[in-house]
């Protein structure tokens, strides 16, 4: 890994939001006096009853409890919305990309106010009541924000299903989280191609029976069957709502949102976030993280399917008042230089993405982005992923012109937002590292016995105190919640995440600890795949590991034995491929099936996934100790067999 060092550009050290200065002092209140440091942050939101208490939380069995600002009173999206009026109603909240470059849309505050109520009224006409579910299937289009923050305005609780998960994944978050209504849209558009989501939701729906209401807005207008009486067009709804919808009042413990992540075993979790502790820590970071100031147009490229559109697309931004781009398209789409014709465009200040596409673009060569004129920005990110040494330099170089500091930023759906990261004010960078804890965050790098570990030092990072923006439960199983974060550590949250802290405290990501693995900055389960392949007739085992891969970080390897009386042909893997797709979606799409007559297992018959991580690793020469398996001529037989990466 690269040790170059990038100290803070002078111009950034005197105007940037978080000097040095002031991030040491910060960080040290937020250390040996909390309450008041959380209470002074509080003020950044408008609450309709201000909070008086701050931290109330403890990680041990004894008297597990994650509790914020508990007797505070607020509403999110008045927060996002309401107090901007006055300021700043008249400047863009939204400015949409199309995935067709001749579509834009502007959307004010004053707009983005009134739509929201409409769309906050639209649902209560159907019944929608504070603490319902509603499911929101949308493509990126501002309706999809409209209707995130519709739920928050009347206290619902919201979970967005990506679009690109199929109707059987679909099927199962609505089944967990007992959805009454579903919103989505006809269809999406990306990179030119039509996605069926209103198909996908009739299918979904014939797999899962709590839904009793879809509302479809409107994009690309083709022709989709609807069901009388259970589906209805958004237009036609909206056409008579009002425009005024009094924002419910919720305790900063009250749910804003479930959000399904995958985890190392079963199914995908529903991470839940809450009111205040959530909008806090999404607009404290927006503000520090990208120094946001007046002026500025941001761009985040995440899907609002993602925690990252979910906290710096929708709330984080909007909390702020800021500018906020939101793309539908995708960024080799009509060409390689897409992203950075929207930044040439909207004169895009901050620019948000992962390395998965800084890698892809690096592909393309330099020319693509230099056809465009990117001196308007001045601050670049990066989520998502470890980003390697070359990707930085040449997102540096290329896109930033060495003029713009890269913010690295380590965090996960289970955190909220940000908590490791430079701040471009403060924080020297080094490649590769997501740098220093923020406000509050108390890392801790542990050895596989739980020792924490002091100075430079490697091993399982954890996090000793509880923040804001952490989730407070897994929705319908607090049990799962805890076994999966507090019980391997007493005491401490498990991140899943390696790191490396180095001489100057500055942490390197190392990547996943546990069988979660990382495609192109989505999180996958293993067992998810692993179970979506075992469903297919033919398949009698199946052993999902990661494997390197150039554009994607981390590609899905599985390992599969047929039945005894299936034959491994091209024709067979190809289908099970689809299979896979059709199961989960397209993010789940194996890179590798790699047929293996037999799988490495110990005598008491577990997996050994160590072996079979570092065959797909092509680390055929390290494989250790295969003395304790039932049948070590396996392994042999899979080495030969590796399948190298396509
Ligand atoms: O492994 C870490 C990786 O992504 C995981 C979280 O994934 P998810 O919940 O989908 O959230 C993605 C958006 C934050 C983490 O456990 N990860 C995320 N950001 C980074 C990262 N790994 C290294 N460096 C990052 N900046």
């Amino acid at each position: 890994m690269s040790e170059t060092v990038y100290p803070v550009p002078a111009q950034w050290r005197d105007s940037a939001v978080i000097s040095a200065d002031a991030y040491e002092t910060m960080y040290a209140r937020s250390k040996n006096d909390p309450h008041a440091f959380w209470l002074e942050q509080a003020q950044r939101l408008d609450w309709i009853k201000t909070p008086t208490q701050t931290d109330n939380s403890s990680f041990h069995k004894a008297d597990f409890a994650i509790n914020w600002f508990e007797d505070g009173v607020l509403n999110v999206a008045a927060n996002c919305l309401d107090r901007h009026l006055d300021t700043r109603g008249d400047q863009p909240a939204i400015l949409w990309a199309g995935d067709d470059p001749s579509e834009q849309r502007t959307i004010t505050y004053r707009e983005l106010h009134a739509e929201v109520c409409k769309f906050a009224n639209v649902l209560k006409d159907q019944g929608v009541r504070k603490g319902d579910r509603v499911t929101i299937y949308m493509p990126m289009i501002p309706e999809a924000a409209m209707a995130l923050l519709a739920c928050a305005r009347i206290g619902a609780i919201h979970s967005v299903v990506f679009g690109g998960f199929s109707p059987e994944a679909l099927a199962g978050r609505l089944t967990d989280c007992d959805s009454s209504i579903v919103i989505t849209a006809d269809e999406g558009l990306r990179g030119g191609k039509a996605v069926p989501l209103k198909a996908n939701v009739d299918a979904a729906l014939a797999l899962s029976h709590s839904v009793t209401r879809v509302i479809v807005v409107q994009r690309t207008g083709n022709n989709v069957p609807m069901t009388a009486g259970r589906d209805f067009w958004y237009h036609a709804l909206a056409a008579q709502a009002s425009t005024d919808c009094p924002a419910e009042p919720m305790n900063a413990e009250d749910p804003l949102f479930i959000l399904y992540t995958s985890g190392s075993t079963g199914k995908p979790k529903g991470v839940l976030h809450t009111s205040g502790g959530y909008l806090l820590w999404a607009s404290m970071t927006h503000a520090y993280v990208f120094d946001h100031k007046p002026g500025d147009v941001y761009w985040c490229t995440a899907d609002v399917g993602w925690v990252t559109g979910h906290s710096y697309v929708v709330y984080g931004p909007l909390a702020n008042g800021a500018t906020s781009v939101m793309f539908e398209g995708v960024p080799n789409y009509p060409d390689h230089s897409r992203f950075w014709q929207v930044v040439d465009q909207f004169k895009v200040t901050t620019f948000y993405t992962a390395p998965t596409a800084i890698r892809a673009l690096m592909r393309e060569g330099e020319a693509w982005v230099d056809r465009c004129d990117l001196s308007s920005l001045r601050l670049l990110g990066s989520v998502g992923e470890p980003i390697n040494p070359e990707a930085w330099e040449w997102y540096n170089r290329v896109v930033g012109k060495g003029q713009c500091p890269i913010v690295d930023t380590w965090w996960q759906t289970e955190t909220g937002g940000h908590l490791i990261s430079p701040l471009p004010g403060a924080t020297a960078l080094k490649p590769g590292s997501a740098t220093k804890p923020l406000f509050g965050v108390f890392p801790e790098i542990l050895d596989n016995d739980g020792r924490v570990l002091s100075g430079a030092a490697e091993g399982i990072l954890a996090i000793a105190k509880s923040w804001p923006g952490q989730m407070r439960t897994v929705w319908g199983d607090h049990e799962r919640f805890f076994q999966t974060y507090f019980a391997s550590y007493p005491g401490k949250y498990f991140t899943g995440d390696g790191a490396r802290r180095d001489a100057d405290d500055y942490y390197w990501i190392t990547g996943r600890v546990d069988d979660v693995i990382n495609v192109s900055g989505h999180r996958m389960g293993t067992a998810e795949v692993e179970s979506a392949l075992v469903a297919h007739e033919t398949v009698a085992e199946a052993a999902v590991v990661g494997m390197p891969h150039d554009i994607k970080g981390q590609g899905i390897y599985a390992y599969v034995t047929l039945n005894a009386n299936e034959v491994p042909s091209e024709a067979l893997r190809k289908a099970l491929i689809q299979w896979v797709r059709h199961e989960i979606g397209p993010i789940a799409t194996p890179d590798v099936i790699h047929f293996a007559p037999g799988l490495p297992k110990t005598r008491s018959g577990k997996i050994m996934r160590r072996i079979l991580r570092k065959i797909a690793e092509g680390e055929i020469h390290s494989l250790g100790d295969t003395s304790t398996l039932a049948d070590p001529s396996v392994v042999e037989a899979l080495v030969r067999d590796r399948v190298l990466q396509p």
